[in-house]
């Protein structure tokens, strides 16, 4: 199986696809306007590039990568001939519905159909087309060029066929599969990063410890990359405390309450790298 096309070319979908070429697949790059397939193409050059000039690709490599991303602004030309579809449009339910009610129109009936979703469990939007059987969540990580992990997740009425073929997909691209087996807010990683996220602010809340303490600790003693203060400035305070206020309001579960001093930076307007400043400060040259 090795026909793939991806529906939507923004962050995620443009390095799906380039990620499944740069292991040898032919691959379908579907979006709406050709200016947003030229900037997927772009963007997707200059991550080709860097590895060029790093010494980690050859130029001939990246050319012929570059190449097998074939795009196109016709849905029908994209998935017409496809084994498995990945959907990569905005996080919107309505959206992905139409959707998958089109790619069950327009793909091979033995076509699987992926979401990337990183909220929409698939059985919101498989009951759309005529095959949930064949619809899978598969959770790629943002930048898909670099990291590594495909969430698997299956529906209630998703096959073992379609979860054999999702996992063998994605290790085809060169990625790690984990199957998960029952629809859950936040998969795996979300669920245990949020965990993680929310004792570090119970932690500063009651005094415990100083915030930069706190992402020290987790940095050397759990040997994760970034502390969870330092990861809520590079990834946007106001998206860390939207997230939590969802699962609080929708839980109504006190362990998922927003930390004040979250929401405090937020109505501050410091909201992390991207302002300037959140837990820490990023100076203009920084940012
Ligand atoms: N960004 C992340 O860190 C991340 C990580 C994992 C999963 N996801 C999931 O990936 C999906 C896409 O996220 P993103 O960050 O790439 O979004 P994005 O906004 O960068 O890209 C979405 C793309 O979908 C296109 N699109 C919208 N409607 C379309 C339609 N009807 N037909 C074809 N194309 C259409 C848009 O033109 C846009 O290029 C979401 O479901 C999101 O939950 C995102």
């Amino acid at each position: 199986m090795s026909r793939l096309a991806v529906v939507g070319a923004g962050s995620m979908g443009a390095q799906i696809a380039q990620q499944a070429a740069l292991r040898g697949m032919d691959v379908k790059l579907h979006d709406q306007t050709d200016e947003q397939l030229r900037k997927a193409v772009e963007s997707n050059r200059g991550h080709l590039n860097r590895r060029v000039e790093k010494g980690r690709l050859t130029a001939r490599d990246a050319e012929a990568a570059a190449a097998r991303v074939h795009t196109t602004t016709d849905l029908a030309e994209a998935v017409d001939r496809a084994d498995l579809v990945i959907e990569a449009v905005f996080e919107d339910l309505g959206v992905k519905r139409e959707i998958f009610a089109e790619l069950d129109r327009l793909a091979p009936a033995a076509a699987v159909l992926a979401s990337n979703s990183s909220t929409m469990a698939i059985s919101k939007i498989a009951d759309a087309t005529r095959r949930p059987h064949a619809c899978v969540n598969m959770h790629f990580f943002f930048p898909v060029l670099v990291m590594d992990l495909v969430e698997v997740v299956r529906g209630p009425e998703t096959s073992d066929e379609t979860v054999d073929r999702a996992m063998a997909m994605a290790r085809a691209m060169g990625r790690t599969p984990v199957l998960i087996n029952k629809e859950i807010d936040g998969f795996i990683v979300n669920r245990i990063l949020h965990a993680a996220t929310q004792e570090a602010y119970r932690l500063l809340d009651a005094g415990v410890a100083r915030f930069e303490d706190i992402d020290t600790a987790v940095e050397k003693g759990l040997n994760w990359p970034m502390g969870p203060f330092r990861l809520g400035d590079f990834s946007g305070l106001d998206i860390t405390y939207r997230a939590r206020l969802h699962m609080f309001e929708t839980t109504g579960d006190e362990r998922y309450r927003p930390s004040p001093q979250l929401e405090a930076k937020v109505r501050a307007g410091k909201m992390g790298r991207k302002t300037g400043e959140g837990w820490y400060r990023y100076p203009k040259t920084d940012n």
